[in-house]
């Protein structure tokens, strides 16, 4: 067991559903710095099976009565997408830490509110952009930040398998699921373009904006064949740097996850794996210098449990936070609402100048 410090993020889950249960929940048993105080989902059978499971101090139907609690130190919000924002706002102004799913929000105004909310409340809003904390990705940026220089090119991917809940079927515990659990009106399903731009793409995109920092432009082709979404992305970067990402959902063989990145000083190889395996990205840095490959072996994948450690260490101790923050969030929608218009525009679109939703 993790061993826990003195000082703990009294932590409330918002939402009971998958997620929390393959990931937030645990995540807050096990982190060294925080603990999970409260969850709060409005099933009460969900509700009563993971408190029996996680037992955490408060058991929460109403989320107004959960936040009404000053003991409470955050929240992660564990919903679907469409609550992100009003959920995190409510967080927020009622002094709240916030670690809010991916993405933060579905259109350009949505993430706009919460950057301001976020301002107005001087609280932590940390995105679940969880890929920031996996070990070798981390050691990739030291690297990026370091040594490399300036960045030629990247080319990133990802692309979904066919296979992907077999996999994920395997490794997962068995989710508990409720008819009572409360959901948005639609399905979010309908429009799979959207639905797997949000799901998925948001993803891409932050690893991208990781790596090579602000994207101010794309230009995007998009073909659907035999139910496959394949989006091939030109990515202007501030910096200069040329990119390309590819979002397949779904391809014909294994999940295929990495990136290739060119720079002054080196170069980085990188394979990720289905998150639900908690393991590390392979990656290969290449030092010029020395002409010698390093690759960093990042024991602990639990990318979940670390990105709610680095929200503690933030809000407890005034750490900089080392994951997505809103601004972060809300360059992620821009960039995954220019990529949908720029697929149906068949032209190169700025990022500054989209509005509405993905
Ligand atoms: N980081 C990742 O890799 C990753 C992977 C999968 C899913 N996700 C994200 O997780 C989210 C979906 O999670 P899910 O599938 O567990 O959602 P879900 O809708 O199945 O479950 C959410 C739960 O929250 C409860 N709830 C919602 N609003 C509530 C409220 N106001 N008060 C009380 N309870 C409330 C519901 O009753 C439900 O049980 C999406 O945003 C998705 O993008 C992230």
């Amino acid at each position: 067991m993790i061993a826990k410090e003195e000082r703990r993020l009294r932590v409330g889950v918002l939402g009971a559903g998958p997620i929390a249960q393959f990931a937030h929940l645990e995540s807050c048993v096990k982190a060294r710095n925080a603990d999970l105080y409260a969850i709060c989902d409005a099933a009460p059978d969900l509700l009563a099976r993971m408190g029996a499971t996680y037992e955490p101090r408060k058991l929460y139907a109403d989320y107004d009565a959960m936040l009404a609690d000053p003991e409470l130190d955050a929240v992660i919000v564990a919903t679907s997408d469409a609550y992100h924002v009003p959920m995190s706002v409510k967080a927020l102004e009622a002094g709240k830490h916030v670690l809010c799913e991916k993405p933060i929000g579905t259109s350009v105004e949505e993430g706009e509110a919460l950057a301001e909310a976020v301002k107005r409340s001087g609280k932590l809003l940390q995105v679940g952009h969880m890929k920031r904390f996996d070990p070798a990705l981390e050691a990739v940026r030291d690297f990026v930040r370091d040594e490399m220089g300036e960045v030629l090119a990247l080319k990133a991917w990802y692309c979904d398998s066919t296979h992907r809940y077999t996999n994920t079927d395997a490794v997962q515990p068995l989710p508990v699921t409720s008819k009572q659990a409360r959901k948005p009106a639609g399905n979010p399903k309908a429009d799979l373009r959207q639905y797997f731009m949000l799901a998925h793409g948001s993803h891409l995109v932050d690893t991208a904006r990781f790596l090579c920092g602000p994207i101010v432009a794309v230009r995007a082709r998009l073909r659907e064949k035999f139910g496959a979404y394949c989006w091939f992305v030109e990515t202007e970067f501030a910096s200069g740097a040329l990119g390309h990402l590819d979002l397949t959902v779904a391809v014909r063989m294994d999940w295929f996850e990495g990136f290739q990145l060119y720079g002054e000083h080196g170069s980085v190889l990188a394979k990720t794996f289905n998150p639900w395996y908690f393991r590390a990205s392979e990656v290969e840095i290449f030092h010029e210098r020395t002409a010698t490959t390093h690759k960093p072996l990042g024991a602990d994948g639990h990318f979940f449990r670390r990105q709610l450690e680095g929200l503690a260490d933030a809000a407890l101790h005034g750490q900089p936070m080392r994951g997505a923050d809103v601004e972060d969030g809300l360059a992620s929608i821009r960039a995954m609402v220019a990529i949908a218009r720029s697929v149906e525009r068949g032209e190169r679109v700025e990022l500054a100048a989209v509005s509405g939703a993905v």
